[in-house]
């Protein structure tokens, strides 16, 4: 729970403050029986004997005065109440979301993207409340029990005994309530959290599933996670909804009690008419105390719930550690710049091997192509060299140190890595732009654009590269989607450029003058992964991967001799072309 509470040090002063005025709009609540009894059993008999009413009057404008104290401190409770817990809120979802950002992609499998979306949503929310109802009302409660119990033996003694059996009684009731409930509000989330990634995945694949017509499929899938969150909420509130009643029930049960034996001391003369009054309204209050510590007990449950989920997120240490030991390294062309080493790699969900015991080099300023099947390994090769994975056996040098060794900031800003699926985010052309290099003037940005082959159609726009982007960059074609984001990295001007079948788009001739341009720019070292031999032809080194191992490595010509992979790949597409 430290983490997740670890910004409430900023709200100490509200912290402190808020409670305090609670006890004392309580303190004031608690007098004001004492000033009716005294009302009852000295105001009423003076003014029966004719000395006025001012031992009626001047205790009830003090009672006044008490509730106007009380309010007062209510007001001033309730707004440190706020203060603290939306500043608390506000700060939680900051360090949740940055720390989402500093996971790994595998980091985030693990996690679930429904889960992590809920955490800065609904989970915070519910902390958030809770810190509020901490400082309006958890002191509240036990200050009132307390005084309450401590002002009824003021009065009578036996009495005070049957008050101060209650407390406990309710109270274990109550801890067990709390237990279970506690116990099946993290069922009912993670439920939530299966019906939000789905929800998720299958509006992102709105399109493919109206291609595919399954609107059916997935609407009942819908339907069975949703009956999953429906049963378990039901448990959940079935053991919640028996709070109420059994607070109300042991209370009354102490009432019934309270005016027997009242009933008895008060015709024995043990206790005055107002001495009964005060006890029913100490009694009263007691059971409202309860009745808002038994919702407290619901609000808490969730929240220590949420807390949890939270706290599992914020004291992950990510699988990717920075720990640098090379801050940046300058080496020159032709030096070894990527190395690998007998390097295998498996995911955590996967059974073996999706690479396996991997030898390779690669050069500064080498223009290298990785080619193979669908699911060989590629992109998996990509994410180790990225770091957006580790390897799980072997070595993997970058610049002649171990990758793990290289500060991660100065890895990523030295590779620019264009994915194949291209990203791009509401905003402009310029704003998605300037993601490669925050301070590119429009010179630069035009020149990025001629290279990736997009100015073409970016300067048809009146507004030319201020030109809106919707979400996802949805306005724009695949291929134009593609040579924007190949734009941006451009921009970035890294040392080195991996394309991950990220021009597949683009028709045979964009591509090969995209990689002519490319292959302009001074000493830049260029991977190709694609699935066209003929993107892939010219390259100094062709790598052919299968089934996560390296078939073999060579130039163009010569893989047509030695590799049957290569060969039936190059000629499948020629073949297919000439048709
Ligand atoms: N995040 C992941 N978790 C588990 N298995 C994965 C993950 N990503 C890819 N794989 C598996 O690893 C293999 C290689 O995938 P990938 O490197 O993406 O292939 P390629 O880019 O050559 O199409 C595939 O069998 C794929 O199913
Ligand atoms: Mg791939």
């Amino acid at each position: 729970m430290k983490k997740t509470l670890y910004s409430l040090r900023n709200y100490k002063k509200e912290l402190i403050f808020g409670p305090l005025f609670k006890v004392i709009e309580v303190i004031f609540e608690l007098l004001i029986p004492f000033l009716m009894k005294y009302m009852i059993d000295v105001g009423i008999k003076s003014a029966n004997n004719g000395e006025g009413l001012n031992k009626i009057i001047i205790p009830g404008v003090i009672i006044l005065c008490f509730v106007i104290v009380g309010f007062c401190s209510t007001l001033v409770c309730q707004y440190l109440a706020s203060i603290a817990s939306q500043g608390f809120g506000t700060d939680l979802r900051n360090r949740i979301y940055q720390k989402v950002c500093g996971l790994s992609l595998d980091d985030i499998e693990k996690f679930n993207k429904g889960n992590l979306v809920n955490l800065i949503t609904n989970d915070s929310n519910r902390i958030q409340l809770g810190v509020a109802l901490l400082i309006r009302l958890v002191i509240r409660a036990p200050v009132l029990v307390i005084g309450s119990l401590i002002c009824s033996f003021i009065i009578n003694v036996e009495i005070g005994f049957i008050f101060l059996a209650i407390v406990p009684l309710v109270s274990i009731i109550l801890g067990l309530i709390l237990y279970f409930s506690g116990k099946q509000y993290l069922k009912v989330q993670s439920k939530v959290d299966k019906m939000t990634g789905y929800t998720n995945d299958s509006l992102k694949g709105s399109r493919v599933i109206r291609a595919l017509n399954k609107q059916d499929i997935v609407i009942q899938n819908y339907k069975e996670y949703n009956f999953e969150y429906f049963k378990e909420s039901k448990t959940a509130n079935i053991i919640a909804a028996f709070i109420n009643p059994l607070t109300f029930l042991i209370v009354n049960i102490a009432i019934i009690l309270v005016i027997y034996f009242c009933g008895d001391f008060v015709l024995n003369s043990k206790l005055d008419d107002g001495d009964l009054v005060a006890l029913i309204s100490y009694l009263n209050q007691i059971l409202m105390a309860l009745i808002v510590v038994s919702n407290l007990v619901i609000n808490f449950t969730r929240a220590l719930s949420s807390m949890k989920r939270v706290d599992a997120l914020l004291t992950y240490g990510p699988t990717i550690k920075n720990n640098p030991i090379v801050e940046n390294h300058k080496i020159n062309k032709g030096d070894e710049l990527i190395c690998f080493k007998d390097v295998s790699f498996k995911y955590l969900d996967s059974e073996n091997n999706v690479i396996e015991k991997i030898n390779l080099t690669i050069n500064k300023g080498e223009f290298v192509g990785i080619i193979g099947g669908t699911g060989s390994g590629k992109t998996t090769l990509i994410k180790l060299i990225e770091r957006f994975v580790d390897v799980s056996e072997g070595e993997l040098l970058y610049k002649g140190y171990n990758v793990k060794d290289y500060d991660i900031k100065t890895l990523r800003e030295d590779i620019s890595l264009v994915n194949q699926k291209s990203v791009l985010f509401n905003g402009t052309i310029k704003s998605n732009l300037l993601m490669g290099k925050k301070d590119a003037t429009d010179e630069e940005i035009t020149k990025a654009l001629i290279d990736s082959e997009a100015y073409s159609f970016v300067k048809e726009y009146n507004d030319y590269i201020d030109h809106e982007v919707l979400e996802g960059g949805k306005n724009f074609s695949g291929g134009q989607k593609q040579r924007l984001s190949l734009a941006r990295s451009l921009l970035k001007n890294s040392e080195v450029l991996i394309l991950d079948d990220s021009t597949s788009a683009l028709d045979y001739l964009t591509d090969k003058k995209v990689r002519e341009n490319i292959l302009k720019r001074k000493d830049v070292t260029l991977i190709i992964v694609s699935q066209r031999a003929t993107s892939l032809m010219n390259a100094d080194k062709i790598i052919v991967v299968d089934n996560g191992k390296i078939d073999s490595i060579g130039k163009h010509e010569e893989l047509l001799n030695k590799s049957k992979i290569y060969k039936e790949i190059y000629d499948s597409q020629t073949l297919a072309k000439g048709e």
